[in-house]
Order: structure tokens, then C-alpha cells, then sequence
């Protein structure tokens, strides 16, 4: 099946902050974009985030008015799956989990019979997403396209090809993050790809060293700041990824990997448990509530040598 339309309607469902971001640089890269959610809060979350930043574009004298009003009206934000049609690409970005992924790739399979449908599943086997459209539903359409929060800063995008990816698919996926401003570099499908597999273990183990009291998460990541050159330290990063999104991709490399090395810190699963995620719920290994001091790691009750 050759899937060669020109994309000139970009349909992203998930409107958390990597859909919401995906969506911002498509529409100021003149791309209709369709953004899809199962929440309506969520929605309205990425619009009110998307008004603020591209204010702050506009502020910081790096686009004009006439050109953040023309992206403006270049986002739609809607509620069902349904009003993506016209879409010529579909990217994905929901939680970050298996199953949920392919019943909504069955799903895409047959509202979306030729165009692309891209996953910017963090370390999710493409291949297994693939195989959820089915042998009828044309495999070699989907791929991973894997881009890096903030999406509006960072310029990687990871394509991923699983077994049935075809070169086709990859070479416009490839083109489009080209055209989105955006450097794509190929990885190939292993559980957390490139990034993950090196990054994930990284900020899983910061979470074992607070645990076992060797220092405090603050002195944790002025630590890895200052003497590693890090813009975050790992268990900022963490919150600001999402505290469950590094325990599902902590999973996936734990089983894809089949090593038990790669299990999740059981204090990052007990924050997870109790809610806390970091900075989309204002709590995680960090307090951002606005009556917090800044950068107070939040108490967890843990009693490591260190008495956090
Ligand atoms: N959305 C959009 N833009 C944002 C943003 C956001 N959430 N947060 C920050 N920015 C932009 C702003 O435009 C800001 O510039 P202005 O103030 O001029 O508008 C610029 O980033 C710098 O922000 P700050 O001055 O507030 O703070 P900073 O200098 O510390 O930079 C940062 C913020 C860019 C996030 C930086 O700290 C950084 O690079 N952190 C590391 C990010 C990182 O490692 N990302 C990868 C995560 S892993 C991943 O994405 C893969 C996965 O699958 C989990
Ligand atoms: P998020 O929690 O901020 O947003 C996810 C959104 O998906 C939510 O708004 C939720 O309502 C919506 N959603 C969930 N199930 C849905 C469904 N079936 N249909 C429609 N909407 C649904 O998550 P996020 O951080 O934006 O992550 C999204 C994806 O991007 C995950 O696969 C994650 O691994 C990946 N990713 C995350 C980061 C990161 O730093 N957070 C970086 C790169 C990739």
C-alpha cells in the first residue's frame, strides 16, 4: 500500500503535555491540526498552555502576532476519535500503555484505511502496536515517531521502524519532523529504543540512591547539575516527565529486556500509588503547589539514612 498523500492535516490524539507540545509546533509549522482527547479538561488544559506559550513567543519577539494568530487558527481541539477525519497523518500520544495503545490502533486501522499512524510511545515495541491493525490493516503504515519534552524545545525526533515498517512510511516521517524544525535520528525497535534504554535506568537509579539514603534528592541533582552538566537532575526530570510514565517505560524495559535490572525503584512505584506524578498533579519527588517553598523535595514518609 503506498501511503503517499501529502500531509498537509495532522491529527494528534492525546492533548497531555506531549500531544499539547506536538500540536503547538505542527499548527506554527503550518500544519491543520486536529488534537484529540478523551478528557475535555485536558483539552482545555492544552488550549489555555497553548494560548500561554504562544503569547510568550510573541513576547519574547521569536514569532510575530500575525503568525501565532494564523497557528491559532490552524488548532482545533476535538472530543471523538470521529472528528480526526481528514486528518493525512495520525500521531499518537496517550498513556503510555500496551494494551491501551493497540485497542485504539485497532480502532485507527479502519477510520484511518491509508494515512500514516505514528506512535510517540516512549519505549513500546512498534511492532506489537503495528500488529494490533491487523494483517488487512496495513501494517507498514505504522510507525514510532518519538519526540522529546518540551516538544516546542527539543529538536530530536527518534523514528522508530518495527518489523513491518515500511521504508516509505520512514522516509515521510523522517521528512515531516524535517519540516517541523525537528533533527530525526532512526532507532531501531527494542524496548525503549535509544533514548529510553539509556535515560530511564539513569533517573530509576537516582530514585535507589534516595531510597538508600546515599543523599538527599536535592543534593541528588545538584550533583548530577553540576558535575555532569545536566540542565535537570534526574529526579527533576523525573517529575517533569511524569512519575508514571517512568514507571511504565521502567516495565516495558523490564520485560522487553528480561533483565531484572531494570525494575522500577519501589519508592518511585510508592509515589506513583499514592498519586503523586510529578508536575501534572504539582507533586512528585518535588512540592510545586504555589504555597510550597521552591524546590522542597516532598516528604514521603521513607526513613532512609539520609531521613528523607
Ligand atoms: N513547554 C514549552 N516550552 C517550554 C517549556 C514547556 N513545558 N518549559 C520551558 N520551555 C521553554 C521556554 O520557551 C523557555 O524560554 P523562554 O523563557 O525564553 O520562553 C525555555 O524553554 C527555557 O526555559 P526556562 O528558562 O524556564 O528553564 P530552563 O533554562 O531550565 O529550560 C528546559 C527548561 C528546556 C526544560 C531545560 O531545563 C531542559 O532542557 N531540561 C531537560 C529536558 C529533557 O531532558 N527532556 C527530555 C526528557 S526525556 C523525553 O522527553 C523522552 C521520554 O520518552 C520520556
Ligand atoms: P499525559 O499524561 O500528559 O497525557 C496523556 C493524555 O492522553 C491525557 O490527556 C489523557 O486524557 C489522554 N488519553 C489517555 N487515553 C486516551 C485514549 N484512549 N484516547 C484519547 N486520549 C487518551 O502523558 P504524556 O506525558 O503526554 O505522554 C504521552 C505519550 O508520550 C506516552 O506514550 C509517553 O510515554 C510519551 N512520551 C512522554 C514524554 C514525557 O516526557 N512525558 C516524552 C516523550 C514521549
Amino acid at each position: 500500500m503506498g501511503t503517499t498523500q501529502t500531509i498537509h492535516t495532522i491529527g494528534v490524539i492525546g492533548a497531555g503535555q506531549m500531544g499539547g507540545g506536538i500540536a503547538q509546533v505542527a499548527a506554527v509549522h503550518g500544519f491543520k491540526t486536529l488534537v484529540c482527547d478523551a478528557s475535555s479538561a485536558a483539552l482545555g488544559r492544552c488550549r489555555d498552555g497553548h494560548t500561554k506559550r504562544l503569547a510568550r513567543e510573541v513576547e519574547k519577539g521569536r514569532m510575530k502576532d500575525t503568525d501565532v494568530q494564523a497557528a491559532v487558527g490552524r488548532l482545533h481541539y476535538v472530543e471523538s476519535l470521529e472528528m480526526l477525519k481528514g486528518a493525512d497523518i495520525v500521531i499518537e500520544a496517550i498513556v503510555e500503555d500496551a494494551k491501551t495503545k493497540r485497542e485504539l490502533f485497532a480502532k485507527l486501522a479502519t477510520m484511518f484505511p491509508t494515512q500514516i499512524l505514528a506512535s510517540n510511545t516512549s519505549s513500546i515495541s512498534i511492532t506489537e502496536i503495528a500488529a494490533s491493525v491487523g494483517p488487512q490493516g496495513h501494517p507498514e503504515r505504522v510507525v514510532g515517531m518519538h519526540f522529546f519534552n518540551p516538544v516546542p524545545v527539543m529538536k530530536l525526533v527518534e523514528v522508530i521502524r518495527g518489523l513491518q515498517t515500511s521504508a516509505d512510511t520512514v522516509t515521510r516521517v523522517t521528512n515531516l519532523a524535517a519540516s517541523l524544525g525537528k533533527t530525526p535520528i532512526p532507532a531501531n525497535d527494542r524496548a525503549g529504543f535509544v533514548s529510553n534504554r539509556v535515560l530511564m535506568p539513569m533517573i530509576n537509579e537516582a530514585f535507589f540512591a534516595w531510597m538508600e539514603g546515599v543523599a538527599e534528592p536535592q543534593h541528588i541533582d545538584e550533583i548530577m547539575k553540576l558535575g555532569c552538566n545536566f540542565p535537570m537532575g534526574p529526579l527533576r526530570l523525573a517529575d517533569f516527565i511524569g512519575l508514571d510514565t517512568c514507571v511504565h517505560i521502567m516495565n516495558v524495559l523490564a520485560d522487553g529486556l528480561g533483565s531484572d535490572r531494570y525494575r522500577p525503584c519501589p519508592l518511585l512505584k510508592q509515589l506513583v500509588a499514592a498519586g503523586r506524578l510529578g508536575d501534572k498533579t504539582q507533586r512528585g519527588v518535588y512540592d510545586y503547589a504555589p504555597s510550597a517553598p521552591s524546590m522542597t523535595a516532598s516528604s514521603t514518609g521513607h526513613k532512609s539514612a539520609a531521613g528523607v
